[in-house]
């Protein structure tokens, strides 16, 4: 569906670019035909709702296309870079959460409130390269920390990355097939669309008094105990939720 509407952003864009090139000859301009393309794809992506990370998508998409074909690059060039975008960015056309890196200021946060807490299991939930796994397993080496990631190439990252290290374990796996009762603090940098399912298996495994930690998005109907606002560049907001006894 996210796809579908993705596709009818750009076929919307093109149709009516070439409208008004048909009426007006300014538009027979390169740079003008592409600058209305790439505006018109990206309002009626706005108006679709579609997630924000297709906004450069559609900014890029027709612009790029133009670009390579003035290169004339040779055509084994865009099966690399095709096979390369997939490795990393996998189930995102589907609708997943693409790859984006916490700060290290996100890192530094998670790491104190680890370091309050009395935690034996961390994990990340779509560790991406391992940007916040790794430097917590460095830092609490007392800790066993797991990444899991189904993305191909972030995963290979993430393994090399942390392969000196003892109490670091990478899994190319899907976080919805993790048992969550094994952990101590969860932590999530995910997207708006998995929070309501994410959120109820969390709920349901998770043992009582662990904690999860979800970076930028809230999980619904779920009070949280603190909420950190850290001082990056994007002034990302931690929400911390505790698991309350369960009867
Ligand atoms: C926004 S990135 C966060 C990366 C890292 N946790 C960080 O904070 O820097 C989300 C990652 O989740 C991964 N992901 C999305 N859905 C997933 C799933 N169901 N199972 C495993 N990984 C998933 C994506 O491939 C992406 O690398």
């Amino acid at each position: 569906m996210t796809l579908l509407r993705a596709f009818f952003c750009q076929i919307f864009g093109l149709l009516l670019t070439f409208g008004l090139a048909y009426w007006l000859p300014i538009f027979h301009h390169p740079i003008v035909f592409l600058v209305t393309q790439s505006g018109l794809a990206v309002g009626s992506a706005f108006l679709l709702r579609q997630p924000s990370w297709w906004i450069p998508i559609h900014l890029l998409f027709l612009p790029s296309i133009f670009i390579f074909f003035t290169l004339a690059l040779p055509s084994w060039f865009y099966l690399i870079a095709v096979v390369i975008l997939t490795l990393i960015f996998w189930g995102t056309i589907r609708g997943d959460v693409p790859l984006f890196l916490s700060s290290t200021e996100v890192t530094e946060a998670v790491t104190v409130l680890l370091k309050k807490e009395n935690v034996q299991a961390f994990v990340d939930l779509g560790a991406g390269v391992g940007s916040v796994a790794i430097p917590i397993a460095k830092k609490i080496p007392t800790i066993s920390v797991e990444a899991w990631e189904h993305a191909p190439l972030p995963w290979l990252i993430s393994v090399f990355r942390g392969r000196r290290l003892l109490n670091f374990t990478a899994s190319r796996r899907n976080f919805f097939t993790a048992d969550f009762s094994k952990y101590d603090v969860i932590f999530a940098f995910l997207s708006p669309r998995v929070m309501p399912e994410i959120s109820e298996k969390l709920k349901g495994e998770m043992r009582a008094g662990t904690l999860f930690i979800s970076s930028s998005f809230p999980a619904p109907n779920w009070q949280p105990e603190s909420i950190l606002h850290i001082n990056d560049r994007l002034k990302t907001v931690l929400f911390c939720y505790r698991i309350v006894s369960k009867i």
